[in-house]
């Protein structure tokens, strides 16, 4: 994936991860799919429970597939939804980004397939570091 190309790819995985959800409880479908630094695409979509509480979010799940498939270094994410407006990670999904792609992008993206880029490091300031 090279030039702007791969914002298109990652905008239409995120919209098209929202299938994969699992949203019985609250109806949001948020879909994520997050490029490394090898190229390679991992999506995610939210995972909820009768617990509520132990609800995943997508951008983790993409994150931990990421991960365990030994893709420690994150470029960009993009993020989409169900509903009107950017979906924007919430602050627990930006710390764990934040673990592998200090410089990543996020891309929020409109049930409309329009999106802002952002900088993570714009929508966490002063992240927790070791
Ligand atoms: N959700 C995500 O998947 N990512 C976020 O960044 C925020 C919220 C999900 C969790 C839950 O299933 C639903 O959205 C409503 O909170």
């Amino acid at each position: 994936m090279t030039g702007a190309a791969w914002r298109q790819e990652l905008v239409a995985a995120a919209l098209a991860a929202r299938e994969e959800a699992y949203a019985p409880y609250s109806g949001i479908r948020v879909g994520a799919a997050l490029l490394t630094r090898e190229g390679r695409l991992f999506t995610g979509a939210n995972v909820e429970n009768a617990s509520y509480g132990l609800t995943i979010c997508a951008e983790r799940v993409a994150a931990v597939k990421a991960v365990t498939a030994g893709c420690r270094d994150f470029v960009a994410i993009a993020v989409a939804w169900n509903r009107e407006g950017f979906c924007y990670p919430c602050g627990a999904c930006r710390q764990v980004l934040y673990e592998f792609g200090p410089q990543m992008r996020v891309l929020v993206v409109e049930a409309s397939g329009d999106y802002r880029e952002e900088a993570l490091v714009a929508l966490l300031p002063h992240a927790f570091e070791k």
